[in-house]
């Protein structure tokens, strides 16, 4: 499969649909390797419904990876258009921030708890959870793009933050062990994994009795058309691999969780695609 860029615009010799799930994680690292290398711009977004690279028009209510926005947005204030406090970040944490909420201030992290942060990105989010569980807790990221993690771990270090640890891996199977998570956080990422179920029969492996998942994340309220969905631009935008709603629910509960919900959710775009900050509990 051949993959190439014109622009900020990537196209494939494949339709997303025709790929296998390796294939889809192929150019997701690809496009994410350029986000984490600072070559992607929102301002450079393309016109197109879907939006692409995380990035969106001033009339859209919402979309890909980006919160709604009267105005263009640069990747540069993304962060702080969803609410993150980004005083005292070096801009190398926030200039590669590509996530469509900000489940960390939703979350109830309590202090000593380990936190899992699934496509943990440049470590925006873990950075404000390290914050929040102290130094008697922990906050692990998993990404499988090595510029990510690098970037990550460069960032940690210049913030002094060591109740921290980046591991390189795939969501749908994850480096770490059974029983060992409190909070499971996430942000626009499981949409961009082939299999759903995958990630969420890993999520309750790795949580503790009682354990939580909280991730902001892009929804359907109803199904995209083939050609938008079969857009590679669309699938890395955060678009074109997001499920329905109600789909992406049943998921969290076939792999066991209780009190699977959609807790709040942003704006829809024209597509019925939209920000949701999905919540769910393993037993006790
Ligand atoms: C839209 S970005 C979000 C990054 C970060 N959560 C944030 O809010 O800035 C998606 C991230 O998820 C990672 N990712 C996508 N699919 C993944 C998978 N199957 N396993 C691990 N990481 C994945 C990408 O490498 C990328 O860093």
């Amino acid at each position: 499969m051949d993959i190439q860029y014109f622009g900020d615009y990537m196209t494939s010799t494949k339709n997303v649909s025709e790929m296998e799930p390796d294939e889809i994680k192929e150019v997701v690292r690809k496009a994410y390797s350029r986000v984490a290398k600072g070559n992607v711009d929102c301002s450079e977004g393309t016109e197109t419904l879907v939006s692409s690279s995380c990035c969106e028009e001033p009339t859209q209510t919402s979309s890909s990876c980006c919160p709604p926005a009267k105005t263009k947005i640069t990747r540069m204030n993304l962060a702080d258009a969803l609410g993150y406090d980004t005083d005292g970040m070096p801009l190398s944490a926030t200039e590669s921030f590509a996530g469509c909420g900000n489940p960390v201030a939703l979350a109830s992290l309590k202090e000593g708890e380990v936190v899992l942060d699934l496509g943990s990105g440049a470590g925006l989010d873990m950075f404000v959870a390290s914050k929040k569980v102290g130094p008697s807790g922990k906050v692990i990221g998993v990404d499988m793009t090595p510029a990510m993690i690098e970037k990550a771990k460069k960032n940690a270090e210049e913030l002094g933050i060591t109740n921290v640890e980046f591991r390189f891996g795939d969501i749908e199977d994850m480096p770490v062990d059974d029983n060992s998570i409190d909070v499971v956080i996430s942000n626009c990422v499981i949409n961009l994994a082939p299999s759903k179920a995958k990630v969420f029969q890993e999520a309750y492996r790795v949580l503790k009795l009682g354990g939580r998942v909280m991730v902001s994340d892009m929804v359907l309220s109803k199904s995209l058309p083939q050609e938008v969905s079969d857009e590679v631009v669309t699938y890395t935008g955060c678009i074109g691999g997001a499920i329905l709603d109600e789909e992406y629910l049943q998921h969290m509960r076939d792999a066991g969780f209780a009190d699977a919900k959609i807790a709040s959710k942003a704006g829809e775009s024209i597509h019925g695609a939209y920000s949701a900050y999905v919540t769910g509990t393993k037993p006790e």
